[in-house]
């Protein structure tokens, strides 16, 4: 029996299918390359030493899609396929629509046809917006979002309730991300976008390596200890593991939607995050304070006290693993994916 990994050569895809190889997974991969390339797959074979399928293909492609169902016994999937640039969502909503919902669905559609009715989705904290409290927890009502971004993940989160509400025989899990940073300390696998990183530790690593001048944090005004936003960030390879419990809690149970938050409970500012990654790998990263972003909270974080009850799982790598290991990697991969 094969997991299906929607997106698995992107960046949290690819380190979830080392973790699933080297549990015994058999694996099916499918990614359209669209924010991704083929060294990420190079890299997980070479970390793991195992194979797997590969389809170059968009998940939009119902016939393509379909011949990966019929060439492989699919067991469950692992939706992370999705664009997930926040700006450019606001700039281009029917491109995200398009692509992250009716994607999903396609991709729902084909499941029933095969009779594959096990899916984690990759959802975020973005859909929880701006709440009473700043620590996150799953009953929360989700927020629309000032992003098309984030009103996907919300309506896909929506979807697969409703799915299940019609047929109670699915099993859902649905996994809500605070900020994945790092990379696997191997330094084969990380995130390194091209261009101008939207968001903070791929910025501190261009900067870092040279490659961009200085770093600009968005406002030192905010209501936090020392003015900069508060966020959790957590592990990547932590983020990944995640991935493996969501699927041994659904293995286990008859069926249901289960949505779990994955984040390590503790907000980290701005600040100290950039001077953890100074003091770390003894390296300068240049910045200044400038105008606060539209849109940014304070502060956010999650509560992970449910994923840690029922999935047993726990985030154990630290901030400075963190710095440590994005450091490591875009020394090893400058030249960008
Ligand atoms: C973190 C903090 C910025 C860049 C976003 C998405 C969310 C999720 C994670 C997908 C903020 C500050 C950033 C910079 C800065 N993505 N910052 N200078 O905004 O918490 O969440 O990524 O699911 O959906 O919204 O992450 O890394 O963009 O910003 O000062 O050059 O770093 O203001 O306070 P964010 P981020």
């Amino acid at each position: 029996m094969s997991i299906l990994l929607t997106g698995g050569a992107g960046y949290i895809g690819s380190h979830t299918a080392v973790e699933l190889l080297n549990k015994g997974n058999e694996l099916a991969i499918i990614d359209d390359f669209s924010n991704s390339n083929e060294k990420s797959l190079e890299a997980i074979k070479k970390i793991t030493g195992k194979d797997f399928k590969f389809y170059e293909i968009n998940y939009m492609d119902r016939e393509k899609l379909e011949k990966v169902f019929e060439e492989n016994k699919i067991d469950s999937v692992i939706h992370f396929a999705g664009f997930k640039a926040v700006g450019e969502s606001v700039k281009e909503p029917l491109k995200y629509y398009h692509n992250n919902v009716a994607g999903t669905i396609v991709l729902l559609e084909t499941m029933i046809k095969y009779n594959v009715k096990k899916i984690v989705f990759s959802s975020s904290a973005t859909i929880y917006g701006k709440q009473l409290s700043t620590r996150y927890v799953e009953t929360m009502e989700r927020k629309s979002s000032p992003s098309a971004y984030g009103n996907t993940k919300i309506m896909i989160e929506q979807i697969l309730e409703d799915l299940y509400k019609s047929d109670n025989t699915w099993k859902v899990a649905i996994l809500r991300y605070f900020n994945p940073v790092g990379a696997h300390n191997s330094g084969l696998l990380g995130e390194n976008p091209k261009g101008i990183p939207n968001n903070l530790m791929p910025f501190i690593q261009k900067v870092a390596v040279g490659e961009l001048k200085e770093l600009t944090i968005f406002g030192n005004d905010y209501n936090t200890p020392d003015g900069t936003c508060r966020r959790d960030y957590l592990h990547v390879v932590d983020l990944a593991i995640g991935h493996l419990k969501a699927l041994e809690k659904l293995d286990k149970e008859k069926s249901g939607v289960y949505i779990y938050n994955l984040g390590t409970g503790s907000p980290v500012s701005v600040l100290e995050l950039v001077n953890t990654f100074i003091k770390v790998n003894n390296i300068n990263v240049p910045y200044k304070i400038g105008a606060r972003r539209e849109g940014d909270l304070d502060e956010c974080y999650a509560d992970p006290s449910k994923a840690e009850k029922e999935l047993n799982w726990k985030a154990s790598k630290t901030i400075q693993d963190m710095c440590r290991d994005s450091w490591n990697y875009i020394q090893k991969n400058i030249k960008g994916e």
